[in-house]
């Protein structure tokens, strides 16, 4: 049976780019396949901030850690050397006034289906990227003006990739679906997986 989207099992976070620019019409390709996500009433709440300004790029990086988080934590400097660096934000303003406090944990999951959107089709066009969560919020907020309303909850360096990298190991569905109920195994027929 063939894969039905090749994006999926092609993507791989890269985190070494080449020095080449991305022409803005696939830029654009990729914001607008974000735009295309499901989110919870329609309220697409999501916002992005595209860093090409080198000066800039360090400010992003000065406001990463890596590992754990501590103040002393290193930053992820890979990330400036991505010709670009989207900065993912979410407005909740929308989602809040129609679902109040649910719109805190539903803005985030809109926002998470718009990058995965934006990943896979910067795949189909040979670009790499990686999603980053070691960011210091009130930092990006600051340094890019971003209002109250509006929270930057991660970074997307897009990028040519550098060089190959090596798939990570994924899963297999049978450890981790259930059938009916908890604990049930749905995949007894060991046949159908791929281990
Ligand atoms: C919410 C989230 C936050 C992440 N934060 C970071 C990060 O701060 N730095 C980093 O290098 N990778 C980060 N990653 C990438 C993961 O390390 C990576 O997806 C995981 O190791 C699986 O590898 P793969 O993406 O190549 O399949 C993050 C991924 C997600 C989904």
């Amino acid at each position: 049976m063939s894969k039905p989207i090749d994006a999926i099992y092609n993507r791989v976070s890269t985190r070494a780019f080449l020095k080449k620019e991305i022409p803005e019409e696939i830029i654009y390709e990729i914001l607008k396949a974000g735009t295309q996500a499901p989110s919870s009433g329609n309220m697409q709440p999501w916002e992005f901030i595209v860093v090409s300004d080198e000066e800039r790029k360090e400010k992003v990086v000065s406001a990463t850690f890596s590992g754990f988080y501590s103040e002393w934590a290193p930053h992820q400097k890979w990330i400036g050397l991505a010709p670009k660096i989207i900065i993912i934000c979410i407005n909740t303003k929308r989602t809040k006034s129609r679902y109040a406090e649910l719109g805190d944990k539903w803005t985030l999951i809109d926002t998470a289906n718009a990058v995965q959107n934006m990943i896979l089709t910067a795949t189909e066009y040979g670009i790499g990227s990686c999603w980053v969560g070691g960011i210091k919020e009130k930092l990006i907020k600051r340094f890019f003006n971003i209002p109250s309303y509006v929270n930057p909850i991660g970074l997307l360096p897009i990028g040519y990739p550098k060089e190959n990298v090596s798939y990570k190991y994924k899963m297999d569905p049978k450890w981790i679906t259930h059938a009916d109920e908890y604990n049930n195994a749905y995949y007894l027929d060991t046949k159908i997986s791929n281990e």
